[in-house]
């Protein structure tokens, strides 16, 4: 039996088109609403997380992009992650025992070396929370053989960070909220791969790389507690949104799949501003892209061409299909041309999750 086991995986970043916004449950992280979200290529956004486990580690510690973090003991998040899956490894070592193996390394009970970095700016608010959890806990599964569903690690990753459950699946992905106070039927499931549309692209415009004022955890509950806007998009509005971007995505109706895009990147912003205080994530730029898109959309025929979305901070992602991509990109760099400095063009068509498979 070997001392130490190793494996490295990466994970792709996710940006929702219908966004979630608030927690019924804040330690199960179980969200107020469903949403649904384009996982985007592995090319020029990804976490990778290196993990090893031996019975000769003192403690559990973890470097993040290079620096060590303290307290890992206190970091609610992360132990959540690492009991669930070594929770799932116990039972596995057990059934394994059960059924007459012998020499199980008891991963379960030893202490990990976490190493987890982002391919990009991690200030830049560009979900790297949801691709760092998503990682760490798609690491852990493969190191501890786990088996297991995509859709069942997300109920995993979901507790490390909400969004984290969507970067579980390449493509189109829905994270339904579920019904049950225990978080068992909240999760994320692929609505359609990534070559389902291979022509929607994706491109990000970084406005700033400034953290942001507000972090997410914190705002949204900020928006629970005091928005009364907030209830009306839970009950009324996004329940029709999950049906209808579903449908588009389907059919590849772009113009469908634009409108809820921008309509709920809108309200999202607007449901920020009902809070009390209010936040403020866009700023001056970020409004001026959105006007841009609107006269770009408005400018040619029936359809649209661009769908614009705006996360918890200035940076936008703009929708697009392959075919005016470029005249996009044209548009941004004349108007907005440092927005386009420090990321050029992430397409989704080889979005999804792999592992390296290296073990020592
Ligand atoms: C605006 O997943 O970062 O990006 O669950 O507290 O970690 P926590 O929040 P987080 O929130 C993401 C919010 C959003 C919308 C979205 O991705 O759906």
């Amino acid at each position: 039996m070997a001392n130490i086991y190793e494996k490295t995986t990466t994970a792709p970043v996710n940006i929702a088109v219908v966004k979630y916004w608030g927690k019924r449950d804040t330690s199960l992280i179980l969200p107020t609403n469903s949403s649904l979200s384009v996982t985007l290529s592995q090319d020029q956004l990804q976490s990778k997380t290196t993990i090893r486990v031996s019975k000769d580690f003192k403690a559990t510690r973890l470097w993040l992009n290079g620096i060590e973090e303290t307290n890992v003991e206190n970091n609610q998040r992360l132990q959540a992650c690492l009991r669930a899956t070594r929770l799932l490894r116990k039972e596995y070592e057990n059934s394994l025992a059960i059924s007459g193996h012998v020499n199980i390394p008891p991963l379960s009970e030893w202490n990990l070396h976490i190493c987890s970095e982002n391919n990009f700016p991690t200030a830049a608010g560009l979900a790297s929370s949801a691709s760092g959890f998503a990682c760490l806990v798609y690491t852990l599964a493969k190191l501890f053989e786990l088996p297991i569903s995509a859709t069942d690690l997300s109920r995993i990753a979901r507790q490390g960070s909400g969004s984290a459950c969507r970067s579980m699946f390449g493509g189109f992905v829905a994270w339904e909220m579920g019904d049950n106070t225990d978080g068992s039927d909240s999760q994320a499931v692929q609505i359609a791969p990534e070559t389902h549309w291979p022509e929607l692209e994706a491109l990000i415009c970084v406005v700033s790389d400034l953290k942001k004022g507000t972090s997410s955890t914190e705002g949204m509950q900020h928006t629970v507690k005091t928005s009364e806007l907030l209830q009306h998009r839970i009950s009324k509005v996004v329940p029709e949104r999950m049906r209808g971007i579903k449908e588009a995505i389907k059919t590849r109706d772009f113009k469908k799949f634009a409108e809820i895009t921008m309509r709920d990147s809108n309200q999202f912003h607007a449901v920020c501003v009902d809070t009390f205080p209010p936040i403020f994530y866009m700023n001056d730029v970020s409004r001026a892209i959105i006007r841009l898109i609107t006269e770009y959309n408005n400018s040619g025929d029936e359809t649209y061409k661009a769908a614009y979305t705006f996360d918890a901070g200035p940076n936008a992602v703009i929708y697009a299909q392959k075919e005016n991509i470029k005249e996009i990109i044209n548009l941004l760099a004349h108007y907005f041309p440092s927005t386009l400095d420090l990321n050029k063009e992430y397409f989704n068509d080889h979005a999804g999750l792999f592992s390296t498979d290296e073990k020592i």
